[in-house]
């Protein structure tokens, strides 16, 4: 199944529930001091689980573009290195607004991935909230009953406030969780090390799907929780993730959310890029495959951020977006051989490939386009001329060593 068809099928299946489907919000917050991104598709939502005004429809699901590369949720550093991780991604979600609650929410989710999406039941494991003595919030009960007439009893996991309490923020609206996490590895290595001693390990091929958070509290600036007004559901899936289990990889990358992209690095740079599944690459091919999914991983968040109003800079916001790009450049730079601009020419790629659904990366595709080759131009020369001086200060250094104070002049 094509990746804009699984996105489909997501919005299709929650609209017959009774929800609206609404568009994703920009990637970037204007209005929001405790957050600079979006990295949630509840945040656009948070003033309606405050109780601070009325959603124009009880029952809502959209797919939200996310960033995560600052704050409580930061995965950066891991991104390229992963097979799992991005810098951007989207967060297929589906919200009741003091509507219906776990039974509801619990029982479409299993319906949507085992009877729709069709994975096998005995792929999946899920979790729930333990509890905590700290936050005074008991074992959720309710929803291990509920999964215990879903699941078997044995992939019911336990987990504790990291895993299975959701927050926003270090302030914002939250609570307990469920996660389903899909084991995606050989039937060979599935029988020598079972999947559920891997839930929430790092492993790339056991990863969580989605998270269904049932959002009863608010976490209050002094560390406290305070009821909510009303019980919600927030729910989000991995967009990228859910299509690396419907197309059969092992690699986000993989999917056809990225080979398109990855084709055009391909064809740009002469290089090529070998799929989770060629095995045994030697230490080179794989700092190539680093570069080429940094590379591909962080033009979306630059190219959307872009498109949604925030454009590199010095300060706040527009100095993360800066960073990432420059990230990429570097990354491209060191291991791709590219010394001239070439991340630009991925934004049209970009914008045949999400423009149908996201409409202003087509409408805003010259702009971001410029943007980037300009900020490429610019930090490359920086680059060119910065590694001059170093050789420079290097060939006038007759000892080994080199004095700290001159390489950072
Ligand atoms: N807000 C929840 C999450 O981001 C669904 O995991």
């Amino acid at each position: 199944m094509k990746s804009q068809d699984i996105r489909k099928q997501f919005l299709q299946f929650f609209e017959s529930k009774g929800h609206t489907i609404v568009p994703s919000a920009p990637i970037v917050l204007k209005d929001d001091p405790t957050l600079m991104f979006n990295n949630s598709g509840m945040a656009q939502f948070k003033e309606f689980f405050l109780g601070n005004g009325t959603p124009k429809s009880p029952r809502i699901a959209d797919t939200q573009k996310c960033l995560r590369v600052s704050g409580k949720h930061n995965d950066l550093e891991d991104v390229g290195f992963d097979t799992y991780h991005h810098t951007m991604f989207e967060m297929l979600g589906n919200w009741s607004f003091g509507d219906y609650f776990k039974k509801e929410a619990i029982n479409w989710a299993w319906e949507l991935l085992t009877e729709v999406y069709k994975i096998p039941k005995e792929n999946l494991y899920v979790s729930v909230f333990e509890g905590s003595k700290e936050d005074n919030v008991p074992f959720d009960q309710e929803a291990w009953d509920i999964w215990k007439g879903l699941i078997d009893e044995d992939r019911i996991i336990l987990g504790n406030k990291k895993d299975n309490f959701w927050e926003m923020g270090d302030q914002g609206p939250c609570g307990p969780c469920s996660e389903i996490h899909v084991d995606l590895r050989t039937e060979a290595e599935k029988a020598s090390v079972s999947g559920k001693s891997l839930v929430n390990n790092d492993h790339p091929q056991v990863v969580e799907i989605w998270n269904n958070v049932f959002m009863e509290f608010n976490r209050k600036a002094d560390g406290s929780l305070e009821k909510l007004p009303a019980q919600h559901v927030d729910t989000g899936m991995g967009f990228e993730r859910l299509c690396m289990a419907l197309q059969g990889k092992t690699s986000n990358y993989d999917t056809d959310v990225f080979t398109p992209l990855i084709e055009k690095v391909e064809q740009i740079t002469g290089l090529k890029y070998t799929s989770d599944e060629v095995k045994n690459i030697s230490e080179e091919q794989n700092k190539t495959n680093i570069a080429i999914r940094v590379v591909v991983d962080h033009v979306r968040a630059v190219a959307f951020a872009i498109a949604d109003g925030q454009l590199p800079s010095n300060t706040g916001a527009g100095y993360v977006i800066r960073r990432i790009l420059r990230r990429a450049i570097r990354y491209g730079f060191t291991f791709l051989n590219t010394k001239e601009p070439f991340i630009n020419k991925l934004v049209e790629v970009l914008a045949n490939q999400m423009g149908e659904f996201f409409p202003e990366i087509k409408s805003q595709q010259q702009l971001v386009t410029n943007v980037i080759r300009e900020e490429e131009a610019s930090f490359l020369r920086t680059l060119d001329q910065g590694l001059q001086l170093l050789d420079n200060v290097i060939a006038q250094t007759s000892g080994s060593e080199v004095s700290g104070a001159k390489v950072f002049e």
